[in-house]
């Protein structure tokens, strides 16, 4: 039959479980022959014992009448323990209530003694296309569940992008207009002056939006490779705080930087790593209102470098925290995005931590959040002191 991996295999484990020995002997003679691993047992016990040492059965067939253990409690703890195994039932005693309790229970199939060998490479035979059907559902499920997930992304890359692109390219384009108006004679300098600096901004922030998504789609598609050096910490905090200078005022936030990452040196990408400090401190100061508190606070221990980035601002929800890392993944719709990406709330394409967990994985490193709506949000980044097995 077709598969879909093209790859369903030949020979199947199969387990017959008989009190009878001629029944066992009659199995494993036509299933041997038939190419398959056959494992016997004599009851219920002994089946189980099997199943639960022989990691791989794919298909038991047991005796439904048997003494201690009988077929029907066999099929019911091989479909608690082993779901995916089929069962096939055997039973002299044929009537239609014994086959429909079998089926119910999960049986794939029932066969009637006595015996004939053609019966049971029949049975086993439509066993196998259950199985085979079986796999193909679940490649298939999985298929669909990755298409609809690459169809979400898709939907919240558009809705984003061409949010955040409009405002910069309405901005550009109006205020271009404005100084090719010809009554561009009648304004000032430092109106004019003004109005090309708006230009530069907006271009300014379009470069950027292209530069973080050029950098998720390069670091998807191939791993990043790292260009260590020594990186003093406390130099590289403070760099990146200056930049935020004039939005830590605008907003009157305070970012207060622990001590004790004075004198700790890491072996790091020292670019990508001010990347990540700045993407979660962007993020602190984005989702803080006005007059809240962040602070990034620095410990060692033998092996790693733990920074914790916190603040007090509005929280993630426990169920959204799990998706935040994803690409595109915004948890406020991006209707609510003011302009600026350091206003409360302000702009993003909702990759700033999809790139951030990049170059914590590309450092060997773990990235933690803990957060509580209401009250702010902690991001625990711990990175080895140094990069196995990279050059300097
Ligand atoms: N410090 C934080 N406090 C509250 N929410 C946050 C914080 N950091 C990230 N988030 C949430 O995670 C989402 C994804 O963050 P990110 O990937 O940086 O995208 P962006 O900043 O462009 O929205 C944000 O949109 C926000 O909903
Ligand atoms: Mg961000």
């Amino acid at each position: 039959m077709n598969s879909v991996e093209g790859n369903s295999k030949t020979s199947y484990a199969i387990l017959i479980i008989d009190d009878e020995d001629t029944v066992r002997k009659i199995c494993d003679y036509v299933l041997v022959k038939a190419g398959h691993v056959v494992y016997t047992a004599e009851s219920g016990f002994q089946g189980l014992e099997i199943l639960r040492t022989t990691e791989n059965i794919d298909i038991v067939v047991t005796d439904l009448k048997m003494p201690n253990m009988d077929g029907q409690s066999v099929l019911q703890q091989v479909k608690r323990d082993w779901p995916h195994v089929e069962v096939i039932m055997m039973t002299g005693y044929a009537t239609v209530e014994y086959a429909i309790d079998a089926m119910k229970a999960g049986a794939a199939d029932f066969i009637l003694k006595p015996l004939s060998t053609d019966q049971i490479r029949v049975a086993i035979k439509k066993c196998i296309e259950r199985i085979e059907l079986n796999k193909e559902i679940s490649t298939l499920r999985l298929a669909n569940k990755k298409l609809v997930e690459l169809k979400e992304i898709k939907e919240k890359f558009l809705a984003i992008t061409s949010h955040e692109l409009r405002t910069p390219v309405g901005h550009i384009k109006g205020y271009f207009n404005i100084l090719n108006d010809d009554f561009v004679d009648e304004m000032s300098d430092a109106e004019i002056a003004e109005c090309k600096n708006i230009i530069r901004n907006a271009i300014q922030d379009l470069e950027e939006l292209l530069t973080s998504m050029f950098d998720v789609v390069r670091f998807r598609q191939n791993r990043i490779v790292l260009q260590v050096e020594e990186v003093n910490l406390a130099a590289l905090l403070q760099q990146v705080q200056s930049g935020f200078k004039l939005a830590l005022h605008e907003r009157q936030l305070t970012l207060e930087i622990d001590n004790v990452s004075n004198g700790i040196v890491i072996i790091a990408d020292r670019l990508k790593l001010k990347a990540m400090l700045t993407e979660l401190i962007k993020n602190a100061i984005k989702f803080t209102e006005n007059e809240g508190h962040i602070s990034v606070r620095v410990a060692t221990d033998k092996r790693y470098c733990h920074i914790h980035v916190k603040d007090t601002g509005i929280g993630i929800p426990h169920a959204e925290q799990g998706k935040i890392f994803d690409p595109f993944y915004e948890v406020q719709h991006s209707d609510y995005h003011s302009s600026h990406d350091t206003n409360f709330k302000g702009g993003g394409l909702g990759i700033g931590l999809t790139l951030v967990k990049e170059i914590v994985l590309a450092h060997q490193g773990e990235i933690k959040v803990e957060s509580h709506v209401g009250e702010g949000s902690v991001f625990a980044v711990s990175l080895p002191h140094e990069q196995k097995g990279d050059e300097m």
